[in-house]
């Protein structure tokens, strides 16, 4: 059975405290978790020494991180190498997320090098891909999320399973802005990233998971995992409260 991936996005926020606190209020608050669900919270660096023995001591639960350089060690100042999160207890890693290619200038070749040397170092991968609104308003949104999928999987194409790898569909428009898609508006993208997943990958295409990324919130989540093609959300600002990501993991 697929489980839905409800994912968390802390971004740059929390101390090391208050990552603890809401850790250790978010696993009391799951109880029981579904069949059918798993969870993965991806904290700041600063706080996974403390934050990532809690999530682990609750079954279905995961860390993650937001980003890493591709390397095994050396001279990258201020990055971070897949070996030292899985030392840390991470199991998964996002690459691509938006704000690091808007934000930070991030390109896709290399996105596409970190999907790649993420999975052969043993992380479970999340590639993040969106439009914007300007992309959008100009009709390319085939020819993005295309693009993005095939320079983000062009080194994974032989090693990517549903087990390894899954995509997170975040409208660049929706993040932060509480404007969230649609559902026609999810279901069209969606569909789209799940038939591109089954040219680039056969065996796994059909299988690996897609999750929904912008503006989710405990009010609009239940509608959205349950459209086609949605294996689950990556929550960002909703995240950051345990009580309201219990509800979105719950919903
Ligand atoms: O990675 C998830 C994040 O970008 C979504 O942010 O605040 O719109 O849920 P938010």
């Amino acid at each position: 059975m697929k489980k839905l991936l409800m994912a968390a996005n802390w971004k740059m926020y929390k101390t090391v405290e208050e990552g603890v606190a809401t850790a250790r209020e978010l696993v009391s608050l799951l109880g029981t978790l579904p069949q059918d669900r798993e969870v993965l919270v991806c904290p700041p660096f600063t706080m996974m020494h403390s934050v990532c023995p809690i999530l682990a001591g609750k079954a279905g639960c995961h860390s993650g991180a937001q980003n890493f350089y591709p390397a095994a060690q050396g001279a990258f100042t201020g990055e971070v190498a897949p070996e030292q999160l899985l030392d840390l207890g991470c199991t998964y890693a996002l690459a691509g997320h938006s704000e690091r290619r808007h934000v930070l200038g991030e390109m896709d070749e290399l996105i596409g090098r970190k999907v790649a040397f993420g999975l052969e170092a043993g992380l479970k991968m999340i590639l993040c891909i969106g439009e914007t609104s300007v992309e959008r308003r100009l009709g390319q949104i085939e020819e993005v999320l295309v693009r993005q999928l095939e320079s983000g999987l062009a080194g994974v194409l032989s090693t990517a399973t549903a087990e390894n790898l899954a995509v997170a569909y975040e409208p660049v428009w929706a993040i932060g802005t509480g404007d969230v898609a649609g559902p026609d508006e999810i279901l069209a993208a969606h569909a789209l990233v799940r038939s591109k997943l089954e040219s680039l990958l056969p065996s796994e295409g059909a299988q690996i998971r897609i999750l929904y990324g912008g503006s989710v919130k405990p009010d609009n989540a239940a509608a959205i995992i349950r459209l086609d093609n949605v294996d689950g959300v990556l929550v960002g600002g909703a995240s950051l409260k345990a009580s309201s990501f219990s509800q979105i993991v719950l919903a």
